[in-house]
């Protein structure tokens, strides 16, 4: 499949969804679709990279997922230290720089020790920001925000009256990304699961019925052609949006 290099978002996020279903599906256990989806993550981190996309954000392990089996949360944790200690190499090689956004204290320390590993050492890449949400959630991540601006408001560091939603912002852990321009959910559910809810104000969704494992570049590059397709508005009317374009 072509894809229009015009026009490309600067910022892509992904719900990955659909590892267990894909199991189901081929009759296999649910650690087997992680496996897989694992996979489809190198896959898709490449083709971004690849494309010149400046920042992805994958929704890896949500506050929620805590809640999962045991052994479901154990096999996720090792698969995400699998993929730390393999991928460090081509992280490096590709210019990708990794970050993380959520409760990250609360991953087992091994997994801590090596996300730390990693961030250092990409941390001067500059040509994709990768951020993985682990342990995220969009309510936390707000409440937890609302509490610190209400100290340093207490400490007399700013005025609560006069903050903007830029100030604000910054206190959020996405402070260093721009809000995301196209949001990629897979498996056929309409849902944003607490996922960037304040940084979604205004992105593009893309819904598709594939389950994540099998998502891949030419997916991926459908997903991009939608949102080329759509017109962004920001809040304002067509005409306004057409009077500010380039002829
Ligand atoms: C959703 O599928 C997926 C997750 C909860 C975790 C995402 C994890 C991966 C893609 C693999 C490892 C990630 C990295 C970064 C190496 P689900 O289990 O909710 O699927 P279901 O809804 O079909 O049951």
């Amino acid at each position: 499949m072509e894809l229009n290099t015009e026009n490309l978002p600067c910022h892509i996020a992904i719900i990955m969804d659909g590892n267990g279903r894909w199991a189901k599906k081929h009759a296999m256990g649910r650690i087997r679709g992680h496996k897989k989806g694992a996979k489809a993550v190198r896959e898709t981190v490449t083709a971004c990279r690849e494309l010149g996309i400046s920042y992805l954000t994958l929704y890896a392990f949500s506050s929620e997922n805590w809640g999962r089996p045991g052994h479901e949360v154990k096999a996720l944790m090792e698969l995400l230290e699998e993929y730390l200690d393999n991928e460090l190499d081509d992280l490096l090689k590709q210019g990708i720089s990794l970050s993380t956004i959520g409760d990250i204290d609360r991953l087992p320390p091994s997994v801590q020790d090596k996300l730390f590993k990693v961030k250092q050492s990409t941390q001067e890449n500059k040509k994709m920001v990768l951020t993985l949400a682990l342990s995220y959630g969009g309510r936390d991540e707000i409440l937890e925000a609302v509490k610190r601006v209400a100290k340093d408001s207490l400490k007399g560091l700013l005025s609560a009256d006069e903050m903007t939603k830029e100030q604000f912002a910054t206190y959020l852990h996405t402070n260093r990304l721009p809000d995301p321009d196209l949001l990629i959910r897979t498996s056929g559910e309409y849902r944003i699961s607490n996922f960037l809810l304040w940084q979604l104000a205004y992105t593009e969704l893309y819904f598709t019925d594939t389950l994540w494992p099998d998502f891949s570049r030419e997916e991926l590059y459908k997903a991009i052609t939608v949102y080329q397709g759509r017109q962004r508005r920001f809040g304002l009317t067509d005409e306004q949006i057409e009077s500010d374009r380039p002829v």
